[in-house]
């Protein structure tokens, strides 16, 4: 259990608002905890700061960060969670899982010292796979704790559930939403665990107005008026370039290359390999998995160039979208010889920054780095998919709703939820049929609400727009 004095949890609270000091306040009692909250409460801000609590509390080896994809985990610093369970993504049953995870001691014995296990974008993450994690974990553990969810260990688990539902999952299939199976309950409900609301509004924060429409595309109560307003912003005219939001890969990539080969200046290429550290061809193909997640082997640049950021360069942080400056060779002097590595000099508006190559790891189960890739921390940045932007916060962002199909529940309000305000956003073609909200997840979430004290209204639900 991870308990604090007083003055240690005083020391991080200040900025806090209230619903993220209850939340700290939860977790620091040592209860499983599922933290909800809209898009831009704070949620991956408590994550952090939470993380930051446990290394000092248990140090770095008993702490796990993950997501399910590569690209929320490495906004957190963490990895997949296929990864922590040195699983691929077959769908095996979950004795498999438990059977092959039994054959590594490694893995076993990595799982078995975790005392913390963090979870962001939880509610991306399908039923059965939270129920093959928390089986695992159960059944690893010392057999006097194997009836306590996770085998005790203490979970966090952080996301929306208004947000994009996970893949293929709907009110009806059979593979069900994260909160709506036995796991989840025994986890996060009765006396093991606790749900917690952040009702916080902190990205959108300088546009009261655009909080409220966000607030009825995620409550599904956006009428005629909230969608006129936003199909309105297509007026808007940047003076800073800006980016396309996508569902599909394929779009994302034509658009990009396509802007790309508009301007006329020298190609920079980066190119990267995968270096493994294991020679187990299993492991291989799961760490270059991961990698893709969140690094391309290729990376393409041109001065002009629009780049979102990846990694945090000094305080400019992910997702920031610059201009390519120029790219530049400097001559650095490792192991007595001189190498040349190159930069990129970027323009994220406030201030122009060197992007140097970074280090993208990745972790087996047992958290050793088994692979890593050293790429330039740069993704072009005219288009990007709606699953690549989750979490992030956008400068500038268009989407036409005509190009794509947006079936998936709350990944509407996922798209439009990153930009700051309305005047940094531009958008055309947006139906009231196209904003589809889960009743199971909206049900769910006014009752863990009304359980935590706040009266739906006062999260932002709004009345019903005609
Ligand atoms: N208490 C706070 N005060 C000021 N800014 C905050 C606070 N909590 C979060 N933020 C900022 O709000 C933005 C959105 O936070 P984030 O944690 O990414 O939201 P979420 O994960 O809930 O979508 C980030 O820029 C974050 O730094
Ligand atoms: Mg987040």
């Amino acid at each position: 259990m991870v308990v604090m004095n007083e003055e240690s949890v005083a020391a991080i609270v200040p900025e806090l608002d209230g619903s993220q000091q209850l939340a700290l306040q939860r977790f620091c009692q040592g209860s499983n905890l599922a933290l909800f909250g809209r898009a831009g409460s704070g949620k991956s801000e408590m994550l952090r700061r939470m993380i930051a609590v446990a290394h000092g509390k248990w140090g770095a080896d008993a702490v796990a960060v993950a997501a399910l994809a590569g690209s929320a985990s490495s906004l957190i610093g963490g990895q997949t969670l296929h990864s922590l369970f040195g699983m691929d993504t077959r769908p095996l049953s979950r004795e498999m899982w438990l059977r092959d995870v039994l054959r590594r001691p490694h893995v076993c014995a990595r799982l078995n010292n975790i005392r913390v296990l963090f979870v962001d974008e939880v509610c991306s993450i399908p039923s059965s796979l939270l129920d093959r994690f928390g089986y695992v974990m159960r059944r690893i553990a010392a057999p006097h704790m194997q009836h306590v969810p996770f085998g005790g260990c203490q979970v966090v688990a952080v996301g929306d559930p208004l947000q994009a539902a996970p893949v293929k999952v709907t009110d009806t299939s059979v593979d069900r939403m994260v909160f709506d199976c036995c796991m989840w309950r025994t986890t996060f409900e009765g006396h093991h665990g606790v749900v917690s609301c952040l009702t916080g509004c902190h990205r959108q924060s300088g546009d009261m107005e655009f909080q409220k429409l966000l607030d009825r595309v995620r409550w599904g109560r956006a009428g005629d008026a909230t969608i006129n307003r936003i199909n309105d912003t297509w007026e808007t005219r940047f003076t800073c370039t800006v980016t396309k939001l996508r569902i599909r890969k394929v779009a994302v990539q034509e658009i990009n290359q396509m802007k790309l080969s508009a301007i006329n200046t020298p190609e920079h290429t980066f190119e990267a390999t995968d270096v493994f550290l294991t020679d187990d061809p299993r492991a291989q193909k799961q760490a270059a998995a991961t990698l893709r997640g969140c690094v391309d082997l290729v990376v393409t640049l041109k001065q002009s160039a629009v780049v979102i950021l990846t990694r945090k360069v000094q305080d400019v942080v992910p997702g920031s979208r610059g201009v390519v400056r120029e790219v530049i060779t400097r001559e650095l002097v490792i192991d007595d010889r001189v190498c040349q590595v190159k930069g990129v000099m970027c323009d994220f508006g406030s201030r122009v920054v060197e992007v140097s190559i970074a280090r993208f790891p990745a972790y087996n189960s047992a958290g050793v780095e088994v692979a890593y890739c050293d790429q330039v921390p740069l993704l072009l940045g005219w288009a990007i998919t709606v699953h690549r932007a989750q979490g992030l916060t956008l400068d500038a962002v268009e989407i036409d709703f005509r190009l794509d199909t947006w079936s998936t529940c709350g990944l509407v309000y996922t798209a439009l939820s990153r930009a700051r305000s309305l005047s940094a956003l531009r958008v055309r073609g947006l139906r009231r049929d196209l904003i589809r909200v889960s009743r199971l997840a909206l049900a769910y979430y006014e009752s863990c609400l009304r359980e935590s004290g706040v009266a739906p209204e006062d999260d932002g639900r709004p009345s019903i727009e005609a």
